[in-house]
């Protein structure tokens, strides 16, 4: 026996080290059919590690007070070393794990993936996607430019719109009767580490049950219905090491490339990634003229803005990201993935994947009413995906589902 042999047998006796390795990795057998869009899982898994790395060296210099904060970040920029790339690490970063964790859900959608058995791994997944979002909102205020500042004004006081108890909670929430130095010290300690804690939990848990019922794939065939009758292997799986392990660095090496080309030539990626506004210090006398939260809020941020009434669009922005949970019970499909699906299926997928998008881009510009008139319908066809889901799929003509994964 080797000494590096005796050293795990060493370790396995006092920790589950090599029975883990074999459960998770060199014993995890998936499906041999994962495509491209299999990637986005480990690829939200890195950009979790680089946020939170290079988290760590920003608080190292960043200054969690109203009067300092703007300078801190200017200081990163300009005076500490590598701290410009620090920082455009962590603000591409933030982006950039919107991009993977939306191609993610996408992929769900396709190959029904939050389906039975697989419901739990979807509303872990959305409380990730919740967590995410407060993350992003927390840390976009730390900067303290014009943006960071009116986006949060705007934001909380959207609080208010709650009958009986909406003033109390905005105030609760600011800590102050606007956005202040008060503010600004809580959003720091959730953004640095509160949420991130969260974040790495709800990641846990979401592979866990991943593992305990295995993967789904582009076929949405179950690959445990047909196991080797010796080894109990499924036949139509593969161990995940090392043959996703390898796989998945051609998706990092093709991330990386994208990633290092925005920080590297276009961190700004033209105000999208990082807002014109946000490089002139917050001013709590004089607002922006148009107050545009980044990229990743504004389709739920046109749909509050489609609804006239400030509460009703308070509520129906809310039902826009809540209404995504229940996807699991509202699909009533005999098949999973979209390449058994019918034609009024994928018609409707489409469209709603328009409406989406349609509706992002809609949530950066200033309401006219026309994009106000496109926001309604955007909004109507986003709801109808979801509600109408139980009727529509019901009738869907499908194609019927082979039993083994084809070659
Ligand atoms: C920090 C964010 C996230 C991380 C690190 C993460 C990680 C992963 C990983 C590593 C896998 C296995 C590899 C793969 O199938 O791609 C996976 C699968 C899955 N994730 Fe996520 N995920 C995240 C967010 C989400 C969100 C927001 C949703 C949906 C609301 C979601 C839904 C799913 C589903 C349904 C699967 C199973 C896919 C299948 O087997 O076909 N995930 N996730």
């Amino acid at each position: 026996m080797s000494t590096m042999q005796k050293f795990v047998g060493w370790i396995d006796e006092r920790f589950p080290l090599t029975s883990n390795w074999k459960t998770h990795l060199s014993e995890y057998y998936a499906p041999k059919n994962f495509n491209f869009w299999y990637f986005f899982g480990s690829l939200a898994l890195l950009v979790l590690v680089i946020q939170i790395v290079t988290g760590i060296f920003l608080t190292m210099n960043y200054k969690p007070d109203a009067t300092l904060a703007f300078a801190s970040v200017e200081y990163i920029m300009n005076d500490v070393e590598w701290g410009w790339l620090i920082r455009y690490m962590h603000s591409t970063g933030a982006s950039m794990f919107f991009v993977v964790v939306y191609l993610h859900m996408f992929r769900g959608l396709m190959y029904g993936s939050y389906r039975k058995p697989r419901e739990l791994i979807w509303v872990f997944g959305m409380m990730i996607y919740l967590a995410l979002m407060a993350e992003a909102f927390m840390g976009y205020l730390l900067p303290w430019g014009q943006m960071s500042f009116w986006g949060a004004q705007v934001i909380i006081s959207l609080f208010g719109a709650i009958p009986v108890i909406g003033d109390a909670l905005s105030l609760w929430i600011r800590g102050d009767f606007v956005v202040s130095d008060a503010t600004l010290n809580r959003f720091f300690a959730f953004h640095v580490i509160a949420l991130p804690l969260v974040l790495v939990g709800l990641v846990a848990a979401h592979i866990i049950a991943l593992h305990e019922v295995g993967s789904n794939n582009p076929e949405g065939i179950e690959i445990k219905k047909h196991k080797d009758p010796v080894t109990h292997i499924p036949l139509d799986g593969i161990p995940f090491h090392p043959y996703y392990s390898v796989k998945d660095i051609m998706g990092v090496v093709v991330f990386l490339m994208v990633f290092s080309a925005i920080v590297f030539f276009a961190p700004e990626m033209g105000g999208w990634f990082l807002e014109p506004d946000n490089f002139i210090p917050a001013n709590p006398f004089k607002t922006p003229e148009h107050i545009v939260p980044l990229w990743y809020f504004t389709p739920f941020y046109a749909i509050l803005r489609a609804v006239p009434d400030k509460l009703m669009g308070v509520v129906g922005m809310g039902a826009g990201v809540m209404i995504m949970f229940f996807l699991p019970w509202l699909d009533r499909s005999k098949v999973k993935s979209i390449r058994y699906r019918g034609t009024l299926y994928k018609s409707i997928l489409t469209l709603f994947i328009i409406s989406f998008i349609g509706l992002g881009y809609l949530g950066t510009q200033a309401p006219t009413p026309t994009y106000t008139m496109m926001a309604r319908i955007f909004s109507v066809i986003y709801f109808s995906f979801f509600i109408f889901m139980p009727w529509y799929t019901k009738i869907d003509k499908t194609k019927p589902v082979p039993e083994r994964i084809p070659e």
